[in-house]
């Protein structure tokens, strides 16, 4: 492993990165990370080597990408990695390398162009398509087992559309994902363990000692669906698809439903406090993740039975272990049945207390308030995002104003 230069230690960009035969790279949002074992043992290095793109700009780089390259000694400690935001707005022909997320593998066999994968490439800017011609097992292997990859290639254009042609693979180690997995893998905002922390409290202060102990059988005292419930995406995609999605979901759904039952005082506060919080318990069975907890699939019996369905059987359940009542069980699960508002949502009935009413308007206010976030992320005030699938139309992010 080569040392950083003296100059990055002191902080004088510029002139590393000539040094290192990087030249008129783009500079909007590159994260340089120093990647390897120096780092570990050069904090100072790794922190100045993070730089903010404005500061990155002041140390007198162009905006635009016209070509890089990494010639030094140092190419194979220094990852240049390009967002796929910005990727997608390069002109073709660009050489691009980095360590992204990999998904939705596909390998295909043509007569003219013989055997070549289909994949996308992601990270939290977004994500594009990718192929790989003349694939080799060992290529197929890794893209079907691994999340990330280190890739290298060329930036082209399929169906007006940026896609990368990928010419190399390599597997990245645990560090090197570790050390930016946030910069890969979506994760939700905010402190995941005091989220955890505040259901906790609102769990123990239901009142019904059945509902309070069918509650806390599972989000507390069963380990694998406690650990599950603090890290779990909330969907595979759409809404709160990210690592601790489940939870800030849960979270959300909570403090409204706490907001309605300081405003209406007819409210069973037990019963909305419990349903805010088990309503998508099931979805800890119903989605598969990896080993870093993103969304990779549906398991088998998500499949077939899906939330609704798999969180009722563990609700049954944590009921009939703390002896909870026939008539709060039935009313808890019926909340849970009919969360989703009617059949044509995945709901078989309507909601038929108040409560579950009052759940799926908050459920569903939760769900559309993440997806018009997401929708709206990487566009420009003033501007329309493209058109999102979920919520069927384009999404306006407005102006500043005067
Ligand atoms: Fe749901
Ligand atoms: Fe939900």
């Amino acid at each position: 492993m080569t040392k950083p230069p003296a100059s990055f230690l002191a902080g004088g960009l510029s002139a590393s990165l000539a040094d290192m035969g990087i030249i008129g790279v783009e500079l909007k949002s590159i994260t340089w990370r120093y990647v390897g074992a120096k780092t570990r043992r050069s904090n100072n290095a790794d922190g100045l080597l993070q730089q903010s793109p404005s500061s990155l700009l002041q140390a007198g780089f162009s905006p635009l990408v016209r070509q890089y390259s990494t010639s030094s000694n140092m190419r194979e400690d220094i990852i240049l990695r390009l967002s796929v935001g910005e990727i997608k707005k390069m002109q073709q022909g660009q050489a691009v390398s980095g360590l992204y997320a990999v998904s939705r593998f596909e390998a295909r066999t043509t007569e003219k162009a013989g055997r070549f994968g289909i994949f996308t490439v992601s990270d939290v800017t977004g994500s594009m398509a990718a192929r790989l011609w003349n694939i080799a097992p060992s290529q197929e292997e890794a893209l079907k087992s691994r999340s990330f990859l280190k890739l290298k290639g060329i930036t082209g254009c399929y169906n007006n559309e940026v896609q990368l042609t990928v010419n190399e693979l390599i597997i990245p180690s645990a560090e090197e994902i570790g050390g930016c997995l946030r910069e890969l893998a979506p994760h939700v905002d905010g402190d995941l363990a005091a989220m955890y922390r505040e259901i906790l409290a609102a769990a123990a202060a239901i009142r019904h000692p059945g509902l309070r102990g069918t509650v806390e059988a599972l989000i507390k005292e069963d380990l694998i669906v406690s650990r599950k419930f603090q890290y779990h995406p909330g969907a595979l995609s759409y809404h709160h698809a990210a690592i601790g999605g489940l939870l800030k979901h849960t979270h959300e759904v909570l403090s409204y439903a706490m907001d309605f039952c300081r405003r209406d005082g007819g409210l069973n506060q037990d019963m909305m406090t419990a349903l805010a919080i088990l309503h998508d318990i099931g979805k800890v069975e119903e989605i598969e993740v990896d080993g870093y907890g993103l969304p990779v699939g549906f398991t088998k019996s998500g499949k077939l039975l899906g939330h609704i369905c798999l969180g009722l059987k563990m609700v049954a359940a944590a009921g009939r272990s703390v002896g909870l009542d026939q008539e709060t069980a039935l009313v808890l699960e019926h909340g849970i049945y009919s969360h989703h508002g009617a059949p044509e949502w995945g709901s078989p009935v309507l909601p038929k207390t108040k409560e579950a009413q009052l759940i799926h308007y908050l459920d569903n206010i939760s769900a559309k308030n993440d997806q018009f976030d997401l929708a709206v992320r990487q566009v420009e005030p003033g501007s329309f995002s493209a058109y999102d699938r979920g919520l069927q139309r384009e999404i306006y992010k407005p102006g500043n104003g005067e």
